[in-house]
Parts: C-alpha cells; sequence; structure tokens
C-alpha cells in the first residue's frame, strides 16, 4: 500500500506521486515508536490497534527499528512508517522492510529523494521559512514541525502558514493530550506527532494494556478538536 503526503506542487525532474493519501494523519496523531527489542513490536502493534490508532513512525534511534518495521507491517491495518531517518540507506533499510511512510528530523534532498523514487511518502522537517521552500521545491506539501516546542510552538506555525498558504505542518516533540488542541485546531496541521502513548517504559515492562488506554484518550481528546 503507497502512502504519498500531498504531491501537488511539481517536483524536480521525478515522478514522486501515485496517490495522494492522508491515511496516515486520519486519526490525527502519529505515534513515534522507540523500540529497543523487536520481539515487543508485534504486542505494540496490537495495542496501538487496540487503541484505535493504526498508525506507528518506528523510529532508527535503536538497531531494533529494521525488525521491528518487518513485524509491524505483517498486522493487518496497521500503517507503519520509518522515523528519525538520516540517510538514504536507512530508506532503503526502511523501505526493504516494509515501511510505507518516511519520516525525518529534517530536510535532506538525497533522503527525499530516496524515498521518492521508492514511490513512498516522505515528511521531512523543516521549520524555517528557507527550509519550507526547499520542501517545496522538491514536491512536498507537508513537513514535519520538529521540535515543535522548541521552535515556537502553535504561534510559529500559524505565523508560517500566512506565506505559505499551501504547506502543512505535522508538529511533534512536547505535543501531549493537554496541548493537542492547540495545534489540531489550526487548518494547516493535517496531524501531530509524539511518544507519550507509546511509554518506554512501559513498553519495556510489557504494559500494552496501559499503551492502549493512552492511545484511545489521545485519539478521543484529538477527535475532539475542531478545525
Ligand atoms: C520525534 O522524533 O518526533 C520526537 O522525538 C517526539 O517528541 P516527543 O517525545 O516530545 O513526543
Amino acid at each position: 500500500m503507497l502512502h504519498v503526503f500531498g504531491n501537488r506542487l511539481p517536483s524536480v525532474g521525478r515522478d514522486n506521486g501515485v496517490i495522494v493519501s492522508d491515511e496516515v494523519f486520519a486519526s490525527r496523531i502519529v505515534p513515534v515508536v522507540v523500540l529497543h527489542d523487536a520481539k515487543d513490536a508485534e504486542p505494540l502493534g496490537r495495542a496501538l490497534l487496540a487503541g484505535n490508532l493504526p498508525v506507528a513512525e518506528v523510529t532508527f534511534r535503536t538497531a531494533a527499528a529494521a525488525d521491528s518495521i518487518r513485524a509491524m507491517s505483517q498486522l493487518d491495518g496497521l500503517i507503519v512508517g520509518a522515523g528519525t531517518v538520516l540517510t538514504p540507506e536507512q530508506v532503503d533499510e526502511a523501505v526493504s522492510a516494509g515501511a510505507t511512510f518516511i519520516v525525518s528530523p529534517g530536510l535532506r534532498v538525497d533522503v527525499v529523494h530516496a524515498a521518492q523514487d521508492a514511490g513512498i511518502a516522505v515528511l521531512p522537517g523543516a521549520v524555517t521559512p528557507s527550509e519550507i521552500m526547499a520542501a517545496q521545491a522538491l514536491g512536498l506539501d507537508t513537513v514535519k514541525f520538529f521540535p515543535a516546542n522548541v521552535y515556537g510552538g502553535a504561534s510559529a506555525i500559524k505565523a508560517l502558514s500566512a506565506p505559505f498558504g499551501g504547506m502543512r505542518f505535522v508538529p511533534t516533540g512536547g505535543v501531549s493530550t493537554t496541548n493537542l488542541a492547540d495545534y489540531l485546531s489550526l487548518g494547516c496541521v493535517p496531524a501531530v506527532g509524539g511518544s507519550w502513548m507509546v511509554p518506554v517504559d512501559a513498553i519495556r515492562e510489557g504494559a500494552f494494556d496501559k499503551v492502549t488506554e493512552l492511545c484511545a484518550t489521545a485519539v478521543a481528546a484529538a477527535a475532539g478538536v475542531g478545525k
């Protein structure tokens, strides 16, 4: 299944869009997952599904990332992507493992091109006007805004959306159930990202019911936010 974020803008010499799908953003929350042991991947995936949050951004911050993506992408209904992707090699590794979208903390052209060449969605980080313009030039209309709490939060996104009318932002970093409405109430924010519903400690302790509960609470909070 392909998940390609908006490709309404032309890219430079590349066919980077097959379909436009916002399935990744359907729940309006993208859980940022850190797995230290791939054996936790399957129960975690099931916990996300049970919590009505059928998406996971599995970060390449641990050696277990690729195996975790491989295990989670076997689960029906779960959309699995790779996060903290820093190099084109990691894009290839993630794609081979079954990732259907790529998230990067910053904007690196060869990373974006590698994802586009693989025909999958890519969400690079961009927080300044110049970075946003670089993302536009690569044919993208959605970027990660990270770390959102450091780069000015919702008011910064609101200010940036004035010159960049078509651009969408997915804030991540310091987002929680208590402040997600500040972001999700903005028309240019399709979803927020965060790790609060997938605590590393809960995963380590095998407390997957806790993860399900946190996901359900987060999804309910997001669903209650109008635009
Ligand atoms: C990310 O990579 O998107 C962030 O590390 C998630 O930030 P959080 O842990 O503050 O939610």
